[in-house]
């Protein structure tokens, strides 16, 4: 089977760290681990500047038939004064809608050499591997009314509304079970089933989902606001956290300051399962954005970029050994004391994208 793959590097840095990707992904190949049908295309501001669009028509029709998406990054001063519709984040965006892509995974890495640049003390982090799993197209910042209503005495009344639905509750919990099985078999599940009916129904069916096939994974509920605690207090008792999308959003957040830099940080966004041929439809982006202040510089840390690539060949190219020896390779090239200028300490190596991609690569 082909593997079929979307390059879309974005603007600013985004650009530099998926050149570092491309090498990786020539060495798989050569290896001759996978093959890769590799497509590209424009997005974000880039997309913009050469078609007026911040995504085209003809790239979602190739992200639609991708097996996976590597995105970069996008936006940028230059496009600060464009409609709305058609600003970079807007390519995005639109990739999420258009593809469904419901579950969001936001790994918190703690690689050892970095342990230091934790908020949390070295042992509290060191070796820290946690996965959050977001509800990313439902609840609160979707549901209706969603509306702030004058009352005329002086007062105006604002209303968010939080709604879930059986489906939605049971797909992405399938998600979080399915990556546990690939990871160390664990998922604990949150929500406020104490206050809100949302989290009521989340709990009930995230439970009855664990009893349609996915019993050998153990199943824990934590209330969210508990798990925030324990996620500061002793973080490395969790494996996979699957979430809503209000509490997905806050908790990880609270997690990526667990790890050092944002430069670190990948993140994937799946979609539903095909019918036909099992696979889900999938983007990989680092958590960063287009970093204007040193794009073009060649100063760009490309892991949160290499370890997106990671995240897709366990996930979606079916290859967790392959993404472990690139895990390994990271945390080598951090214990030679390699370090982009986000995570640059006294007594470092300072190095600039691409050497830093050719030290992966060679690990
Ligand atoms: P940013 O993530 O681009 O940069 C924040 C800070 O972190 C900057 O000082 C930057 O130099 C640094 N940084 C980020 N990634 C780095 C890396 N890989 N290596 C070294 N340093 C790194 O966020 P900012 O500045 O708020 O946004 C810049 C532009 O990116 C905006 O147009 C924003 O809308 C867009 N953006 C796009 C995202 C995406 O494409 N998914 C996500 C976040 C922001
Ligand atoms: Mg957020």
């Amino acid at each position: 089977a082909t593997n079929k793959l979307l390059l879309l590097p974005g603007d600013g840095i985004g650009v530099e760290v998926l050149a570092e990707v491309r090498r990786l992904l020539a060495l798989i190949e050569q290896k001759g681990i996978l093959s890769f049908e590799i497509d590209e295309d424009l997005v974000g501001g880039a997309a913009y500047d050469a078609h007026g669009v911040a995504i085209t028509d003809a790239a979602m029709a190739k992200a639609k038939a991708a097996d996976a998406i590597l995105f970069g990054a996008v936006g940028g001063p230059k496009w600060d004064g464009v409609a709305y519709d058609a600003r970079p984040e807007a390519g995005l965006l639109r990739l999420r809608k258009d593809l469904e892509l419901f579950a969001n995974l936001r790994p918190a890495i703690c690689y050892p050499a970095l342990a230091d640049a934790s908020a949390l003390k070295r042992e509290l982090v060191d070796g820290l591997d946690i996965v959050i799993v977001r509800e990313l197209t439902g609840g609160v910042y979707f549901g209706s009314p969603k509306e702030i209503t004058d009352l005329g005495n002086g007062q105006k009344r604002a209303v968010d509304t939080q709604v879930y639905e059986t489906y939605e509750i049971e797909r992405i919990a399938k998600v979080a079970f399915e990556l546990a099985r690939v990871r160390s078999g664990r998922v604990t599940s949150a929500e406020k089933r104490n206050v809100m009916k949302s989290g009521l129904l989340w709990n009930q069916v995230v439970t009855a989902t664990h009893k349609q096939g996915y019993e050998d994974v153990k199943l824990d509920h934590m209330l969210a606001d508990a798990l925030g605690m324990q996620l500061v207090r002793a973080p490395k008792q969790f494996d996979v956290i699957v979430t809503d999308n209000l509490f997905g959003d806050i908790l990880s957040d609270v997690a990526s300051m667990l790890t050092g830099s944002l430069g670190m940080l990948p993140s994937a966004s799946l979609g539903a399962e095909d019918a036909a041929t099992g696979k889900r439809k999938a983007l990989y982006e680092p958590v960063h954005g287009s970093a204007p202040d040193i794009a073009g510089k060649g100063l760009a840390n490309p892991i949160a970029m290499i370890a997106s690539l990671a995240m897709a060949l366990k996930y979606s190219f079916g290859k967790p050994e392959v993404a472990a020896v690139l895990d390994r390779a990271i945390a080598a090239v951090l214990d030679d004391g390699l370090r982009t200028g986000d995570i640059w300490t006294d007594g470092m190596t300072r190095v600039g994208t691409s050497e830093m991609g050719d030290a992966v690569l060679k690990k």
